[in-house]
């Protein structure tokens, strides 16, 4: 990492095997090497770069030695920096505020936790790296692995950047390389990764950029899929969309009713309400509360819920009982993935996207899901068969 000059590269690996670390100490003896150099220390939100990567940059990096280094807090416009002897100065910022990042020019962008970041952040980024000073300009950063469907992972694939693996024994605090063996810290952080399960084990543990294993939605991603809905920068406007309630009713299971939005190809699941044990009135209401809210034009409901569906009816709610062609469904929803959203709120259809799975890990055709963690993931698609099978204006419902 400390060779490479490539445009853009990235350290990926599991929990705390020195990449941050490394990140930092890079944009130092840089700052030191190039005079009068300029490299920024980015983190998608700036506040979570205050409580970590900041605190080790001082104490473990700056505080290795005496360097002279003056800290400068910054003002409206500028960012907070440090200030090196020769000239040199490492800029510290989120893009939370963008402007003052991208009014500025650089060698090195170093992005702290770089899955958090997206495609067109790393793009527009790359237009401001052109301070000159250093010979090679370089966007770099660290990460763990998420999902096989991140565009780092993508970019990686289709050669758009380096990808550097990193493991626990790159790090002297946990593996002893003289005599090849796990240190006592070692094995304590080792026997504590050791408990994580499934995808997270995969991740943080072995350092794999993988889904749940047989995951029905593999590229489901976090950083991909989950937006806020609102107007600001990265939000999602849906002004003017139309919207459909999705219904999965439970007795023993939770109900789950969501307001999903619509426009074009777009989707974006705006609302959640998951809740177990809701007497028939209750979610009745809550339907009827959600239809009126999202002003919507009907309810997509699960087609078992006569009882559900007839009270909604009374109530003069425009009912469509769902299409429950499991197969299909997936088929659907897989192919609007890539143009769909879900707001942060909705944190039951997030984790039911990352856990929803075919049983023994194994995908075919004929398969059918494990029938768990699965509420959110049917009301989703009951709404999603609906809006590819009938036109926005359709009249048929019950
Ligand atoms: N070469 C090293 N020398 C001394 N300490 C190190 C070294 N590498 C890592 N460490 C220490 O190990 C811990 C983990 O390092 P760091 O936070 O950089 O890991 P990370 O890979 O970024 O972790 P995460 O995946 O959780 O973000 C820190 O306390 C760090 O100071
Ligand atoms: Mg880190």
């Amino acid at each position: 990492m400390f060779r490479c000059h490539d445009p853009i590269a990235i350290v990926a690996g599991p929990a705390g095997t020195g990449k941050t670390l490394g990140d930092l100490w890079k944009v130092h003896l840089c700052a030191l090497k190039y005079p009068g150099m300029r490299g920024i220390i980015l983190r998608k939100v700036q506040e979570d770069l205050t409580a970590s990567a900041l605190v080790t940059f001082q104490e473990r990096v700056l505080g290795s030695g005496n360097f002279n280094v003056r800290p400068y807090g910054g003002s409206k416009f500028t960012p907070a920096s440090y200030q090196y002897p020769n000239g040199s100065a490492v800029l510290v910022g989120g893009l939370d505020k963008a402007d003052k990042v991208m009014s500025r020019e650089y060698d090195l962008a170093c992005l702290i936790e770089a899955t958090e970041f997206f495609e067109d952040d790393i793009e527009k980024l790359s237009t401001r790296m052109r301070w000159g000073v250093m010979p090679y300009q370089q966007i770099y950063g660290d990460c763990n692995p998420q999902g096989p469907g991140h565009w780092i992972h993508k970019w990686w694939k289709d050669g758009k950047l380096t990808m550097f693996n990193s493991t626990h024994k790159d790090n002297p605090v946990l593996w002893d390389a003289d005599n090849q063996e796990w240190t006592e810290q070692g094995v304590a952080y080792m026997t504590r990764l050791d408990g994580l399960a499934g995808f997270r084990r995969d991740r943080l543990r072995d350092g794999k950029w993988t889904a749940a294993e047989g995951a029905v939605y593999p590229h489901f991603d976090r950083q991909t899929h989950v937006r806020k809905t609102g107007k600001g920068t990265d939000e999602v406007d849906v002004e003017g969309w139309g919207a459909i309630v999705g219904m999965d009713v439970g007795t023993r299971n939770p109900t789950a009713i969501y307001v999903v939005r619509y426009a074009g190809d777009r989707i974006h699941v705006e609302r959640e309400r998951y809740q177990r044990g809701m007497s028939s009135d209750s979610m009745v209401d809550a339907a009827v509360d959600a239809f009126r809210e999202s002003e919507a034009s009907h309810v997509v409901i699960d087609p078992s819920a006569a009882s559900l569906i007839q009270s909604l009816l009374e109530r003069d709610i425009p009912v469509r009982k769902a299409k429950n062609d499991v197969q299909v469904g997936i088929a659907r929803v897989t192919s609007v993935l890539p143009d769909l959203t879900v707001d942060p709120s909705c944190v039951n259809m997030i984790e039911e996207f990352e856990t929803y799975k075919y049983p023994d890990g194994v995908r075919s055709t004929s398969d059918a899901p494990v029938k768990d963690h699965d509420h959110a993931m049917d009301a989703l698609r009951y709404v999603v068969f609906d809006i590819s099978e009938y036109p926005p204006n359709a009249r048929m419902f019950y």
